[in-house]
């Protein structure tokens, strides 16, 4: 069994090299998937062969105190990232790096790189070579490792302490957790830089947008924000990246900073394929201007270029000043910027009551595209700007998706101008708005009667993810709501062809079409019906984890804010915001209509797979290491047995996990109840591969609701 367990892990890792760092996967990802899922099985059969370098750790465990890196770094002595102290800000311990993480001095012009190697080459003979590398632009992080095993990762921090966050940097696939090759150093410390891709970064930023959250203003800011998640399974799902580009240690056998690079290649890491070594200015030249052009279509965003001296000896003869060696210098590619004049700012309210101001511009080009009209983000940077009508404004595209204002160019300002006001009261509806405290935006709290607010509703309410009603886009919703024919998702569901078919553009037969689109709506899950809600933070993944664990909406409603925070992925935020939602009494006027009309409230009884459990009463306790909480509470139910949330005199079983609570441990103890762990549990079911190979929690929320009714004969769930 053990060697099996090695001969996997082995085999995980290699395949995890050959997809991730040199993009030429070997195996099917079903096959790979398989081969986890083999893995995840016997570690959960033989914990006492755990290991934290498992590659089926790159999920995330969110538990403490499981191993390597939480809060200790490993605690071998003689680790290279020397001591740690507890008690940094954000749940992190902090690090005090071995060598400092030092910053670069950055230039800005062709010339500024000249007078760079002019200095370097003062006072040498040689003929200096350097090497010439992306700068990534994400953030920095510097990994420990011992005798080939990932033993820590710190953040920069201040460049002499950082946080550490081994157990989140564990989750990305392109960190190798162990390394390979006759020539690794006993300790040594690799420094590179986490990036979130483009890919990537939209996605979570579209979900963050769906879930009523602030947007990240550009990858750098979502790669830091990801890394300093209190959850590792959360930052498994931003799907980081990285890339290295130092290796530092103490007597490395290494003379230049290439030679070093070619090592860590060798050991496992993923380092650039973009970085060159040049011999003259003219070659440094050449590079930039190569990257500047490639930058456009490369996957991660970068924001410039860093040339290093190559020789090491070199290195240590140039020396640093107080924050940057000599030896390196960054070249920062110009962002790309324009002037146009603000015409006009338009105060425009979304579906969650937010209230963004949006300049109105004079038309620019911009990066290849015509720039019409800018974010101004909020009321903070419109006063830090100074910002007003008929200003001329520099408008910057940096690693931004949407352009911004990034200043006002003064000698322009027309004689009579006034400071731009925010609305006190709502642009759409008049209600006084509010702003909450320790946020940046103003919000409008009329959100049954704010016409905009109502009509996003009700837009998101029909989308494809949520209730998957066709023909109705936002002008038609708009139509709706003026002509008072719709304020609440509820109404659509009283709507009929000949209320409609009179509006603009929309003839006999798309008003049937969107009609049968409402009725068949009435069969959509429970958890998309949760999500079409649009409670502000609720996901679709939330909504589903929540489906999951509160099977009807009843129990959802009667949940206080600690039974919901006690549900998966439900934080004390999202917790509050349900809790305030469920709690207005015009949304469950709403609800209860949506009831009425026949939607669905309760997750779909699930067909029974097996009668193994029938009449028995489970309480589950701990947390457990193949499945997650929910799912053994479907899969409980599935097998014909009752979830009960207490130990009683009636309970038949108790499923014990890790960390078992102890008073539902001395409760059972004192009744006598039976105890099982989870695979006496799988056995019971006589479900010996309950798994199929998913191991997001994504996807686990996904079969625990959706696919089980979808193929209830399937028999496999998760
Ligand atoms: S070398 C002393 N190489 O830029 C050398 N840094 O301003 C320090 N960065 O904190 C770093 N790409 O986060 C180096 N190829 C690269 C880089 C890079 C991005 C970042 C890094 C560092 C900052 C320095």
């Amino acid at each position: 069994m053990e060697s099996r367990i090695r001969a996997l892990r082995e085999q995980l890792s290699r395949h995890n090299h050959k997809y991730y760092i040199d993009n030429s996967p070997e195996i099917s990802d079903a096959e790979f998937d398989r081969l986890m899922r083999e893995l995840a099985d016997l570690e959960a059969a033989h914990p006492e062969l755990d290991d934290p370098l498992s590659p089926t750790r790159r999920v995330g465990s969110d538990l403490t105190g499981d191993g390597v890196g939480t809060g200790g770094n490993g605690g071998s002595a003689g680790d290279v990232s020397g001591g740690f102290t507890a008690g940094s800000g954000g749940g992190f311990a902090s690090v005090v790096h071995r060598w400092p993480m030092l910053s670069l001095a950055n230039t800005y012009s062709m010339e500024d790189v000249a007078d760079f190697c002019r200095r370097v080459e003062a006072d040498t003979d040689e003929n200096v070579e350097y090497v010439c590398e992306l700068k990534f632009d994400g953030t920095a992080i510097s990994l420990s490792y011992h005798n080939g095993a990932l033993t820590g990762a710190a953040t920069r921090g201040d460049g002499v302490r950082g946080d550490d966050v081994t157990d989140n940097v564990r989750t990305i696939r392109s960190i190798p957790l162990k390394l390979s090759g006759g020539d690794l150093p006993a300790s040594f410390e690799i420094r590179g830089e986490i990036l979130m891709p483009l890919a990537a970064f939209e996605r979570l930023n579209a979900e963050r947008t769906e879930a009523g959250e602030a947007a990240f203003a550009n990858p750098r800011n979502a790669a830091a924000g990801s890394l300093k998640l209190q959850s590792p399974s959360a930052v498994a799902r931003r799907g980081l990246d990285a890339f290295l580009y130092g290796v530092a240690g103490d007597g490395l056998p290494f003379a230049t900073h290439s030679e070093s690079l070619d090592a860590a290649r060798r050991w496992g890491f993923r380092v650039s394929e973009h970085t060159r070594t040049c011999r003259s200015l003219d070659e440094i030249n050449a590079y930039i201007a190569k990257t500047d052009a490639l930058r456009h279509s490369l996957p991660y965003a970068t924001d410039g270029v860093v040339i290093k001296v190559n020789s090491f000896a070199l290195q240590r003869r140039l020396g640093m000043t107080a924050k940057s060696p000599r030896w390196a210098v960054a070249y920062k590619f110009a962002a790309e910027r324009a002037l146009s004049r603000l015409k006009s700012v338009e105060f425009s309210v979304g579906r969650t009551g937010a209230v963004t101001p949006v300049a109105n511009l004079e038309p620019v080009q911009l990066a290849g595209t015509t720039v019409r009209r800018a974010s101004m983000h909020n009321a903070d940077q419109i006063a830090l700007l100074d910002l007003r009508v008929g200003d001329a404004v520099w408008v910057e595209k940096g690693g931004e998706i949407i352009p911004k204002i990034t200043g006002v160019e003064l000698s322009e300002r027309p004689a009579e101008s006034a400071t731009l006001q925010f609305p006190t009261t709502c642009p759409a509806c008049g209600a006084a708005l509010v702003r909450i405290e320790g946020e940046a935006r103003h919000y409008c709290p009329n959100q049954n009667h704010c016409p905009p607010q109502i009509v996003g509703r009700i837009a998101h309410f029909v989308s494809r993810r949520a209730m998957d009603i066709d023909g109705l886009g936002e002008e038609t919703i708009a139509l709706l709501v003026a002509q008072g024919l719709a304020s609440t998702p509820a109404d659509l569901y009283s709507l009929r062809a000949a209320d409609l078919s009179p509006l603009p553009r929309l003839g006999e037969k798309s008003a049937a079409g969107i009609v049968e689109g409402v009725a068949r709506s009435r069969r959509v899950p429970f958890a998309r019906v949760l999500f079409a809600l649009g409670i502000r933070f609720v996901g679709e993944t939330t909504a589903r984890y929540l489906a999951a664990h509160f099977r009807t909406m009843d129990a959802l409603a009667a949940a206080s804010v600690e039974e919901l925070a006690g549900a998966e992925e439900v934080g004390a935020k999202i917790a509050a915001s349900i809790r305030e939602y469920l709690s207005d009494p015009e949304n469950l006027a709403i609800l209860e209509r949506l009831r009425a009309a026949g939607l669905r409230f309760e997750a779909e009884e699930t067909a029974r797979l097996s009668d193994a459990l029938a009449g028995k009463n489970i309480v589950l306790s701990g947390s457990f290491a193949g499945h997650s909480r929910d799912e053994l509470k479907a899969l409980v139910e599935l097998h014909g047995g009752k979830n009960q949330a207490a130990v009683a005199a009636n309970t038949d079983l108790f499923l014990a996990g890790d960390k078992v609570g102890p008073a539902k441990l001395a409760k059972a103890r004192k009744l006598n109840i039976e105890f099982i762990d989870e695979e006496r549990f799988i056995e019971l079911i006589g479900d010996k591969n309950p798994g199929d190979g998913e191991t997001t929690g994504d996807k686990k929320a996904a079969a625990a609701d959706s696919k089980i009714e979808k193929n209830p004969s399937q028999g496999r769930l998760f």
